[in-house]
């Protein structure tokens, strides 16, 4: 069997001032943090010991998350004091696995449909150092490249580039020997795609790609978050993490979780999620929208295109189109 490892400790830059106070992988989409759909993903391959990789507002994940045996997971927590990169957090967080079982490592911003068991599977035949998850896009220039020869052994890991030698990306998440996490430096600031994934293959160590082209997103720009959670309610994409919640009503139109109270002339569509306890007036009107547990919609708004955190709250007859809301500011979505 194999452990995880989730790297939930990034300061999510793009997604500010989302990430002001919520760690990206807090973030809600569909309903549910991030992460929840994620250990869905990882407890669907067998995969029910993880540790969450924090760093930054690390204090957020233990109280919802929890030892995880709401979920029928051990989780575990690794705190890094100042962020470590990701080779760094690898290293970190594999100090609480035990040594001898493949580790899975996920980057804590992807929604991924790829067959994971399959992936372990072929890690373990071809005897690998490490087996990568690749996918293919149509523009590859703002991800990572990942070339494979005819064995699907890895060639190179070519960093983001205007004339990309492959369409095939390092889709984020990896398959490790635990002997390949336990030569990482310890304490030390280290990448794993710029640093440690070079490094191996110039030595010649066993690099695998696993290329599967089933549904996959980076939720790390304002509007992947929201087609994240879209495709999610829509059914373009699927998360077992909905099956264990507490929704109330789930249409590939809209998703209402447990306690929001929704007017009955309110119309959500073009897959919007209502969050726990979340409060829509008469005659709203969302569309393509996140709203947060607890947040409040005045009667006669219209939002769409957006994104309203936790405990915010919009005033009647409100116009909100592609924007975020906090409990400071409403600022639009960069194009
Ligand atoms: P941006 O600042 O918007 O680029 O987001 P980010 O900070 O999340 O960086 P990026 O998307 O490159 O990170 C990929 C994944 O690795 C995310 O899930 C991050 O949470 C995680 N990550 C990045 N750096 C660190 C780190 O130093 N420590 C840990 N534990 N996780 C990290």
């Amino acid at each position: 069997m194999a452990v995880g490892i989730l790297l939930v400790g990034g300061f999510g830059t793009r997604l500010l001032p989302l990430t002001k106070n919520t760690p990206k992988p807090m973030l809600t989409i569909a309903g549910l943090p991030v992460t929840e759909h994620q250990l869905a993903m990882a407890r669907n391959a067998g995969i029910t010991t993880v540790v969450l990789a924090t760093s930054y507002l690390s204090e957020l994940f233990i109280p919802y998350f929890g030892d995880g045996a709401q979920w029928g997971m051990k989780l575990l927590y690794a705190v890094e004091k100042e962020p470590l990169g990701t080779g760094g957090a690898i290293a970190n967080a594999a100090e609480l696995l035990d040594a001898d079982e493949p580790v899975v490592v996920f980057n804590g911003d992807v929604l991924s449909s790829h067959n994971l068991s399959l992936q372990i599977r072929q890690h373990q035949e071809n005897n690998a150092d490490v087996t990568l998850h690749l996918t293919s896009v149509e523009d590859a220039r703002s991800y990572g490249c990942v070339p494979t020869d005819s064995d699907g052994r890895v060639v190179a890991f070519l960093e983001k580039m205007e004339s990309p030698v492959t369409n095939t990306i390092n889709a984020g998440c990896y398959v490790f020997n635990p002997q390949v996490i336990s030569k990482i430096s310890r304490n030390t600031v280290i990448s794993v795609e710029r640093e440690i994934f070079p490094e191996l293959i110039s030595n010649k160590a066993r690099l695998f790609g696993f290329v599967d082209n089933s549904y996959w997103l980076d939720i790390g720009t304002p509007k992947a978050l929201l087609k994240g959670s879209s495709d999610l309610v829509s059914g373009v994409a699927d998360s077992s993490a909905l099956a264990m919640a507490d929704v109330v009503l789930h249409t590939n139109q809209k998703l209402i979780m447990s306690r929001a109270v929704v007017d009955e002339s309110a119309v959500i569509d073009l897959g919007s999620s209502i969050g726990a306890g979340a409060v829509v007036g008469a005659r709203a009107h969302i569309s393509g929208s996140i709203i947060e547990s607890g947040a409040r919609i005045g009667a006669d708004s219209i939002v769409r295109d957006s994104f309203v955190t936790s405990g915010s709250e919009i005033a009647e007859k409100s116009k909100i189109l592609a924007s975020f809301v906090t409990k400071d500011e409403i600022l639009p979505i960069p194009a």
